[in-house]
């Protein structure tokens, strides 16, 4: 990350709409008040600069740093980061740069740690992706609700899924997924798009979605839409104090209970549809 920054500190000045004023001219990044000083960031030097001079005009004193590199606050937990075995078939690597030989007979799902959600390190990523192994997906069409970094469509395209779609309503992450399902060769079958359920068109032989239960209950219609005949729902992300309320709303007419698994507080259930 070759990105800087300068910063300007005005202080004991927080909450000083005038000054706020006064640097907002100056196009900053933004502000920071929380410690009692007001805080100016600026992606350029000179306008740093030129908002400085501003303030000497109106003699307040102020301390100007300026090139500050950018850190990424992810990156040293990438750096620390050790690959990790998921399930039977899966070998996480959370890591920049991969995590070296993987062990016969997994498959490495390259997800470095990054502002989209999915690096395997939480209980509902890893309970959805044990739950996929054994789902029979060769040949079959897999919509990811809620991608994130997009590992749960890698790993269902990596399980021979003819044709895999995820979708998120976070754009930032459908960017990240893009880029991941580029480093991996099976990424290829892999469809990345910033939106909702609601926007996809066609049935799907599984529909996964591992968001917050709440999530889940509010696209619970279209999720069972997209669903194929005698297609299933794979649902993770729901806290075990709302797992009642999740398959009252997933378990009715002709949808049954197929699966059901547990880590930690979290549970992914399993439903097929009948017909
Ligand atoms: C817990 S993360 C799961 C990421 C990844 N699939 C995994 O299993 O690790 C949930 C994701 O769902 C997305 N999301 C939440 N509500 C959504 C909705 N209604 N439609 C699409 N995406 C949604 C969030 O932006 C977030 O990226």
């Amino acid at each position: 990350m070759n990105r800087r920054y300068s910063r300007l500190v005005v202080p004991h000045r927080a909450g000083d709409g005038t000054l706020v004023a006064l640097l907002w001219t100056h196009a900053p990044l933004g502000f920071d008040e929380s410690a009692g000083d007001l805080v100016a960031f600026f992606r350029e030097a000179a306008a740093a600069r030129d908002a400085g001079d501003a303030l000497r005009r109106r003699r307040v004193r102020f301390a100007l740093t300026t090139d500050i590199p950018e850190r990424d606050p992810l990156e040293a937990y990438r750096a620390a980061s050790r690959p990790f075995a998921v399930g039977r078939r899966f070998w996480l690597e959370p890591g920049e740069d991969g995590g070296g030989a993987v062990p016969d007979g997994r498959i490495a799902l390259r997800v470095p740690a990054s502002r989209a959600f999915g690096t395997g390190s939480h209980a509902s990523t890893r309970l959805a992706l044990e739950a996929l192994e054994d789902e029979p997906l060769s040949g079959r069409s897999v919509l990811d609700v809620g991608t994130g970094s997009g590992v749960l469509a890698l790993a269902a395209a990596a399980l021979g899924a003819r044709s895999v779609v995820g979708i998120d309503l976070d754009p930032d992450a459908v960017f990240v997924a893009r880029g991941n399902a580029g480093s991996h060769a099976f990424g290829a079958s892999v469809r990345l798009y910033a939106g909702v359920v609601a926007a996809c068109g066609g049935r799907f032989d599984l529909v996964v979605a591992n968001m917050l239960a709440d999530e889940i209950l509010a696209e619970a219609r279209g999720i069972r839409l997209r669903v194929a005949r005698r297609g299933r729902v794979l649902l993770s992300g729901i806290t075990r104090d709302r797992e009642t309320a999740v398959l009252s709303r997933m378990r009715s007419g002709r949808w049954k209970l197929a699966g059901r698994r547990t880590e930690e507080e979290w549970i992914s259930l399993t439903l097929e549809r009948a017909s």
